[in-house]
């Protein structure tokens, strides 16, 4: 081996040490939360199944993420779903679909194309389906309240 090429091989071996080490570093400080996944669902398998099929049926993921899935080819700024369940109840959601103007329950600063549809006229057992279904799915405490903080101190300024 020429000297050169060992010189190049050394700088290589140095930065994959120091990276490693960094991300050790990192590691130890972000603790042990922030390595889990907080989304879960306690729905049984039916209710997965039948609330994915009918969720799929209608294109939600055009807009919406769930479980990080969602239509890369649009990208319409709608909240993600996950751990929707802790936010909303199952009522709420059901309501929320089935209202004629779902903007009248929850207001929004989007053009209109982008806003939520109305699905009221979509059969009511899917509704109710499709409403259970996202009322099963939730988020861990620890990450609600970090969020929560995140989103506090994002709009004061200050440490929430
Ligand atoms: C055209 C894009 C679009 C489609 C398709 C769509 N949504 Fe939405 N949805 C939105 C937007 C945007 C919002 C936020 C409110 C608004 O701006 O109207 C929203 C809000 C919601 C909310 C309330 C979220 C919260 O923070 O409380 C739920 C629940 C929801 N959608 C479920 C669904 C389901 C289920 C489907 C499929 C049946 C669906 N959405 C299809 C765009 C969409």
């Amino acid at each position: 081996m020429r000297k050169g090429e060992r010189n190049v091989l050394v700088i290589i071996a140095g930065t994959v040490i120091s990276l490693m080490i960094f991300n050790g570093l990192k590691q130890a400080e972000l603790g042990e939360h922030d390595r889990e996944i907080p989304f879960y669902s306690t729905a049984d398998r039916e209710l997965m199944s039948a609330g994915g099929q009918i969720y799929k049926k209608y294109n939600c993921k055009n807009c919406h993420t769930l479980w990080t899935i969602r239509n890369i080819m649009q990208s319409v700024p709608a909240p993600a779903l996950d751990g929707i369940g802790s936010i909303r109840t199952t009522d709420w959601i059901y309501n929320y679909l089935s209202s004629e103007n779902p903007q009248s329950l929850l207001p929004s600063r989007l053009k209109a194309e982008y806003q939520m549809p109305s699905y009221a006229s979509i059969p009511e057992d899917e509704r109710r389906t499709l409403a259970d279904f996202l009322g099963h799915h939730k988020v861990k405490d620890w990450y609600l309240d970090e969020a929560k903080k995140a989103e506090c101190r994002k709009l004061t300024g200050e440490e929430c």
